[in-house]
């Protein structure tokens, strides 16, 4: 799929199909009323018919206008306009590039009846790249053989143009981050739904550095003999019952002008590419999600892809560290005492809570590069779906500076979190009578939050925040399958710190 913008009215766009949007509560836009009056009055029967009422889902195609140069209009039904957000923009953007017919392959938005309450044209813009494009995600690489409806028509060589008033240098960068964001997305959408036996730490590995030959990034994947060379004890204890090698996947991109890799932002995903819980293992039922407790990995590295795309001026370090969680004879065992990367000894009493077993030494050696901040990305507890459910990612950090920066990325394009808290009074619950640390609180007891602390443990004297995406990586159902979230929360985060 493709995008460009350009400035030319309505009527003499000539597109396959051009969309105006209807809102339910306003009369046509003074763009919609000139492309009315020059195809004699064809859009006004249509509503004054009832046809098209401008209520939220619906779509209506005219064909064969004269006075238009388009094959084709779509009346696309936006409801109320002031309550046409974020969300119902995307919904429409679908309707309109899933209806409008599969004959179309050149599909034209007109900027001045897409507006979005409160937002730019530029965002609207950016949105609407990834709403297209998320339309025409495949999950059928697996299949024997293609889906028939998403092989439909002319997936591939769509075409989309937006019509704006202004061809100004905001709408040209929001087109470009909007794509590069895209791409990222679909990377990390793709990792995330690959199945454990096909997406191993050495297949994330050997992604890592493809993606990173290809885009110009500077990658290396650290094998079990170096994993423990550095002290990773309590990471290397989770692969423990696992047939599965790890990896600790580090990936730089240098942006920043002058020499050396300095003060680099430090992005540290969870990779767990599967968890069956270990030795505490997780009831049956919807046990093939935990194939999707490596999002946090693939949000890492598809946000690498983005900014390697995008290349603005920071420093980015991104860390994966990659296994399996499975019970065997060899696995941890609830009480086993592992000592980390810190030196600080850990009590592991759930061998499920494995994500900060390998987190806490992703973290501790990150700060060997001096990172201006550091922050982790995670499916890391239940307890923070119960807490947010889909919506926003759960964010934890002490720094306030950090976490407005974070809070106001996500704001920024649709993909939000929620500030969390990470107080020191609920350390209390990690205390352990044989370690320096447990690895769980109380059981039903504000587990977002003491896995937050226990990482926090680790980053003493860092810029730090936590994103505990368990909640909004990837939806179980009918829509099985990962979301791409917070790419781009984390590249917009990036790309707000480079300017
Ligand atoms: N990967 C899970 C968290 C999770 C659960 C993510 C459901 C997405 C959907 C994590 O490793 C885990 O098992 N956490 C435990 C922690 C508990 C043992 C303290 C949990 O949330 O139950
Ligand atoms: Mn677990
Ligand atoms: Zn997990």
């Amino acid at each position: 799929m493709e995008f460009n913008t350009k400035t030319e009215s309505a009527e003499a766009c000539k597109a396959d199909c051009l969309a105006i949007g209807v809102f339910e509560d306003q009369g046509l836009s003074a763009s919609a009323r000139s492309l009315d009056r020059a195809c004699g009055g064809a859009l006004r029967k249509a509503i004054a018919s009832g046809d098209m009422k401008g209520k939220r889902g619906t779509l209506v195609v005219l064909r064969n206008l004269h006075g238009v140069a388009s094959a084709r209009i779509a009346l696309a039904g936006l409801g109320k306009a002031g309550e046409f957000g974020e969300k119902a923009f995307a919904e429409a953007v679908a309707m309109t590039v899933r209806g409008c017919g599969d004959g179309v392959s050149t599909l034209a938005f007109c900027a001045a009846d897409w507006k979005v309450a409160g937002r730019s044209e530029s965002a609207s813009l950016r949105a609407l790249v990834g709403a297209a494009r998320a339309t025409r995600f495949r999950t059928d690489e697996l299949k024997s053989q293609r889906d028939a409806t998403a092989a439909r028509g002319n997936a591939a060589r769509l075409r989309v143009t937006w019509l704006t008033g202004k061809r100004d240098r905001q709408i040209d960068r929001a087109l470009r981050e909007g794509v590069a964001i895209a791409n990222g997305v679909e990377f990390a959408k793709r990792l995330g739904n690959l199945p454990a036996n096909v997406c191993t730490p050495q297949f994330l590995a050997a992604q890592a550095r493809k993606m990173g030959r290809e885009w110009g990034l500077n990658v290396q994947a650290l094998e079990r003999r170096q994993i423990a060379a550095l002290g990773m004890g309590s990471f290397l204890s989770v692969t423990n019952g696992s047939q599965q090698a790890p990896r600790l996947i580090v990936l730089r991109y240098r942006g920043r002008r002058g020499a050396g890799f300095t003060d680099p932002i430090a992005l540290v995903g969870k990779g767990i590419t599967f968890d069956s819980g270990g030795i505490s293992l997780k009831p049956g039922a919807q046990m093939d999600e935990m194939k999707f407790d490596m999002c946090g990995a693939a949000a890492v590295l598809g946000t690498m892809r983005a900014i390697a795309e995008l290349k603005p001026r920071i420093n980015v370090i991104g860390v994966v560290p990659a296994c399996e969680n499975l019970p065997s004879g060899s696995a941890t065992k609830p009480g086993d005492i592992v000592t980390s990367m810190s030196g600080q000894t850990i009590e592991v009493l759930n061998t499920d809570a494995e994500g900060r077993l390998i987190l806490c030494d992703a973290l501790t050696y990150v700060q060997r590069y001096r990172p201006a901040a550091i922050v982790d990305i995670a499916t890391l507890t239940g307890a923070c779906i119960v807490a947010l459910g889909n919506v926003h990612s759960g964010l934890f950090s002490r720094d306030d500076a950090l976490a407005g920066e974070i809070l106001k990325a996500g704001e920024a394009i649709g993909d939000t979190a929620w500030r969390m808290p990470v107080d020191e009074e609920y350390q209390e619950q990690l205390k352990s009578n044989f370690a320096d640390m447990a690895n769980i609180g109380i059981p039903g007891n504000a587990g977002a939050v003491t896995a937050a602390c226990f990482l926090a443990r680790f980053v003493k004297d860092q810029r730090w925040a936590h994103l505990d995406i368990a909640g909004t990586a990837f939806r179980g159902g009918a829509a099985k399958g990962a979301t791409g979230r917070p790419v781009p929360l984390l590249t917009q985060f990036l790309l707000s710190r480079a300017d």
